[in-house]
């Protein structure tokens, strides 16, 4: 594939998969299609802005004649999809903006792919990146495999779960050439922190109280971001058409367990006494429709295509909060303006 449409690539996981290509690929044309929500923010991937191989373009995939525009105007061979509204809390607060973006969205480009490709399927490719989520909860036991029944808990899971049976059903009856991975949860740099870890991270810097929703027990498997990102590239390019990879951490944390050890590792970088950050732990009214556990079988990518975590959670953690205290000014920035409301909103 030689011109690829990376959609949503100005957020947390796109912003490093777009970063990965542009460098890895100099061959490749990048185009980086993204709405520039909330989540969006062309900071993340400054670095590489004036690459020759780089071409960003705002857009709302929900346009479907822009959409459509768009590949009759590149012709695209490629399409990494990842644009979406991503956050559990806020699917609970608005669910129709995860129909448009996760729903209508994505098949707005199915039908623009479909429609640019119906003549020659030939090395064409749709990647479209979901989550675990799709697969509901798990109990105390077990893991989620590619054929684990998909019953989704969350507005935002449905939305998700619907987006991949529609890339399923348009390989079916139009023989789009497709590929789905489904991922845990990621931590990393550039994450927006209305997730746990940058927010808990963001909190005890200001020394503000860190919100537990329910008992704490929820367990969640732990991936870096940029494990993701390697483990898409290596799908995509070796991976089977039509077919669904698992990627995951092996790498699962309760909740309560992991935020304890973020907060030794914030005490130790921010020279506080041992057990100060601890002391901001508040359990808060549960998440409506809390999934108690996901975790990731991801033996089928490690088995056939060598893939692994390359990091492990303390590297990784240790990482992510240094790149935090290092950049309180992307911090500052994106937590000005509407995040008070969000917040104000969320946890009062
Ligand atoms: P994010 O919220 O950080 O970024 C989403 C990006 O999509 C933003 O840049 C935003 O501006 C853009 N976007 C949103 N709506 C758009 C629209 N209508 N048109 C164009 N662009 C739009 O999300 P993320 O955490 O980076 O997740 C990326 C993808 O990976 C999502 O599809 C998500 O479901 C999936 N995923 C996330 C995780 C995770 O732990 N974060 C795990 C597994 C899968
Ligand atoms: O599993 C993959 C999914 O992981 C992705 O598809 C989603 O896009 C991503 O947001 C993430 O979903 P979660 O709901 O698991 O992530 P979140 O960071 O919101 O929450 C992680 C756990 O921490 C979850 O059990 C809820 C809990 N939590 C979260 C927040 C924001 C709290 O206890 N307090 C909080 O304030």
């Amino acid at each position: 594939m030689k011109k690829i449409l990376i959609t949503g690539g100005a957020g947390f996981i796109g912003s490093h998969v777009v970063r990965l290509f542009v460098k890895k690929y100099p061959q490749y044309q990048i185009f980086n299609l993204d709405a520039l929500t909330y989540a969006g923010n062309l900071e993340n991937i400054v670095d590489i802005e004036n690459e020759p191989n780089y071409t960003f373009i705002k857009g709302d995939i929900v346009d479907a004649p822009f959409i459509d525009a768009l590949f009759a105007e590149h012709q695209f061979e490629g399409v990494l999809h990842l644009a979406a509204e991503s956050h559990v809390d806020r699917s609970i607060t608005d669910p129709l903006a995860f129909v448009r973006t996760n729903v209508i969205g994505t098949v707005n480009l199915l039908n623009a792919a479909k429609e640019c490709w119906k003549d020659d399927f030939t090395d064409k490719l749709f990647y479209h990146v979901s989550t675990d989520e799709v697969y509901g909860t798990l109990g105390e036991t077990g893991l989620f495999i590619e054929t684990t029944s998909y019953d989704p808990n969350s507005p935002y899971s449905a939305s998700k779960a619907s987006s991949d049976h529609f890339v399923r059903a348009y390989g079916e009856t139009y023989h789009l050439p497709y590929m789905i991975s489904n991922c845990s949860n990621n931590y990393g740099p550039n994450q927006f922190p209305e997730k746990l870890i940058p927010l808990f991270i963001y909190n005890i810097v200001q020394e503000k109280s860190l919100p537990v929703y329910g008992d704490g027990k929820y367990t969640r498997d732990w991936l870096y971001v940029l494990d993701h990102a390697i483990a898409i590239d290596l799908a995509l390019h070796k991976g089977k058409v039509g077919e669904t990879y698992n990627i995951g951490g092996f790498n699962e944390w309760q909740n309560i367990e992991l935020v304890k050890l973020l907060c030794k590792i914030m005490d130790e970088k921010l020279g506080r006494v041992p057990g100060t950050s601890e002391q901001l732990i508040s359990y808060v009214k549960d998440r409506p429709g809390h999934d108690l556990r996901y975790a990731i079988d991801a033996s089928k990518i490690n088995k056939e295509l060598g893939w692994k975590p390359s990091v492990t959670f303390e590297q990784g953690l240790e990482r992510t909060v240094s790149w935090y205290l290092e950049n309180q000014t992307w911090l500052n920035n994106i937590t000005s303006g509407d995040y008070a409301t969000y917040y104000e909103k969320q946890y009062n």
